[in-house]
């Protein structure tokens, strides 16, 4: 038994195509495109034909024969030069469904070879607060940790925190010239050092935009911050101690954020778990003759013959000593082959940042830095743009904060629930828990039900809708079956075996039926958008069976039975891949 309805049906048509004589290759089924003509298609008597220089809807015609014995279909039709039109009969379906249905990952996980996958997300940097642009990498990462761990996979989530580069310099100096008298500045000084931070995370926050000014204004103040950074990056007492308070207080910030949009981080590693590491490194690639002094700096070529545009040299090291952003990546994945020895790494950054990818993907190669057969990937994704077009500001110009997001799509959320009359049903504590599920929905959602590469315009009152394609219209389908399921327990009405009298059934288990594809293509492309397909289509097909079938208010026990347990299996579904989305669902709403 497979989980993937079209895998087995392409393996039955394909023997029954070798049993023509024929290719089996050609059997393959696919959702019929008309839905009108069948609920799937074959189209493979024509290659087929081609192939064996036949006429095609003779082919066809023999095909179809010998199909119609194996009772498999319940309706098979010609169409146009040889298209196969089929209906599967019903039992068929039935079983198919009941299968699935019986197993927690509806049978998906079975089909898997279980892999190792370390997803790299979120990727905050210490002492700025996460903005937009960290909204897109958080959640379709989460998504996709979801959706490995539901395929069985070992998912291993590292936020990848920025915490060492010149950035750490400037703010060292920052706070040097504000507080001089803080005990981190005297050479001499090996501590202990205070236990409190000098710093809140909102004084990081300003301190960063300020002393980033100063370094473009000031040569001096920039020199200083680069011996700062080298110096830290060398081991100095103090500055390591109040780099240590910046970047705890950074990560108490963040964990706020990340626990918002329920995203789950096996592990806490930065940039700066890499020091270590860096001069084997470093060393290593200098004695194999992969890395090369280039104007003073430590370069690894990375063109390649076939390149189309010019890909530059990864820079390890610059002449003044300092390590870069694609030294502590390439250094990161060392270590990571070093302690999971990973079947994959998949980065999900920002679009903006392929060629960084590529440069330290090709180094890494070139070193031998993890397994030959382990694969490394950028997924990339677009930005979020204003109603302009233009990637998301403030009124003002600024950065968005994510924080600021997620409140405005909360609070959006509020006044929707509210008009749809929640205030008057439930507490000021479930209200509260309504609207931020429902807020964490939409702009989850809108977001991920994009293709990753494309922008998307961030519009909260289309995202906050209860219809359409969004995330509480879903949510909310959800939560009338759960009210409807109640209403039946309520009245000791029990579900029992599945039996199709009606064609919005019908429809609604080939609907169901479609999950195993659906999974396996979105991790396959690290497309959640595919999910968001899925259960779209999903509630569709509920909606319309809800509306032409009875299902408290039957009367035929054996098809109430039936529907009810319809019902229980689609709420799973829907709870289950809104659950991949990283969306929880309330109770009642
Ligand atoms: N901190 C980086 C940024 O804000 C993202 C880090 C992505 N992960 C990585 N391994 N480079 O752009």
């Amino acid at each position: 038994m497979t989980a993937s309805l079209l895998s087995q049906l392409s393996a039955r048509v394909g023997q029954v195509f070798a049993d023509c004589e024929l290719d089996p290759k050609f059997g393959k089924v696919v959702l019929s495109q008309r839905r009108e003509l069948g609920q799937f298609q074959c189209n493979g008597a024509l290659a087929a034909a081609k192939s064996a220089k036949r006429n095609p809807r003779e082919i066809a015609e023999l095909v179809v024969a010998a199909l119609e014995k194996t009772g498999l279909f319940q309706e098979l039709s010609l169409a146009g030069p040889g298209f196969i039109n089929m209906k599967l009969a019903d039992d068929f379906l039935l079983d198919h469904v009941n299968a699935i249905s019986k197993d927690e990952t509806f049978g998906i996980r079975g089909e898997c070879t279980p892999e190792k996958v370390i997803l790299d997300f979120g990727g905050p940097n210490v002492a700025k607060a996460m903005h937009v642009g960290h909204l897109r990498a958080t959640i379709i990462g989460e998504s996709l940790r979801r959706l490995h761990e539901f395929l069985g996979n070992e998912a291993i989530s590292d936020v990848h925190f920025g915490d060492w580069g010149l950035p750490m310099g400037l703010l060292i100096k920052e706070i040097e010239l504000q507080q001089p008298e803080l005990p981190y500045f005297d050479t001499a000084n090996e501590g202990p050092f205070p236990s409190e931070s000098p710093v809140t995370v909102d004084e990081l926050q300003e301190l960063y935009p300020a002393a980033s000014a100063r370094s473009k204004e000031d040569p001096e103040f920039l020199e200083a911050a680069r011996q700062a950074t080298f110096e830290l990056q060398n081991g100095r007492a103090g500055y390591r101690a109040l780099w240590q308070h910046m970047l705890n207080v950074s990560i108490a910030e963040t964990k706020i954020d990340f626990d918002l949009l329920g995203a789950h981080f096996t592990e806490w590693k930065g940039e700066a778990d890499t020091n270590d590491h860096i001069p084997g490194m470093l060393k290593r690639f200098a004695d194999e003759g992969l890395s090369e002094l280039s104007d003073g700096a430590v370069v690894v070529r990375v063109a390649e013959d076939a390149d189309k545009k010019e890909i530059p040299p990864l820079i390890l090291q610059k002449s003044d000593g300092a390590v870069m952003y694609g030294t502590t990546d390439l250094a990161t994945i060392e270590q990571r082959q070093i302690a999971h020895d990973p079947d994959k790494i998949l980065y999900v950054v920002d679009a903006r940042q392929s060629l960084h990818f590529e440069q330290v993907f090709r180094a890494a190669r070139k070193g031998s830095s993890l397994d030959a057969d382990a694969v490394l990937e950028h997924v990339g994704f677009g930005t979020v743009n204003g109603k302009d077009g233009k990637p998301l500001k403030t009124r003002d110009g600024g950065v968005v904060r994510l924080r600021a997001l997620i409140e405005d799509a909360i609070g959006e959320a509020r006044k929707v629930v509210e008009e749809a009359g929640m205030a008057d049903r439930f507490d000021a504590g479930e209200l509260s828990d309504i609207a931020t599920k429902v807020g964490i929905a939409a702009i989850k959602f809108a977001d991920l039900s994009n293709q990753r590469m494309s922008n998307y315009v961030f519009d909260l009152e289309r995202f906050t809708k209860f219809e359409g394609k969004t995330g509480p219209y879903q949510m909310y389908a959800a939560v009338r079956i759960k009210s409807m399921l109640r209403k039946a327990a309520d009245q000791n009405i029990t579900s029992g075996d599945l039996v199709i009298t009606e064609e919005a059934e019908r429809n609604l288990m080939l609907a169901l039926s479609q999950l195993s594809e659906a999974v396996l293509s979105a991790a396959e492309k690290s497309a959640p958008n595919i999910l968001c397909d899925h259960v779209y289509a999903l509630t569709q097909e509920f909606n319309a069976f809800y509306h032409d079938c009875q299902v408290l208010g039957e009367t035929d026990e054996k098809v109430r039975a039936s529907r009810l347990r319809l019902c229980e299996i689609t709420l799973r579904q829907i709870e289950a891949v809104l659950h991949l989305l990283g969306i929880a669902v309330p109770e009642r709403m």
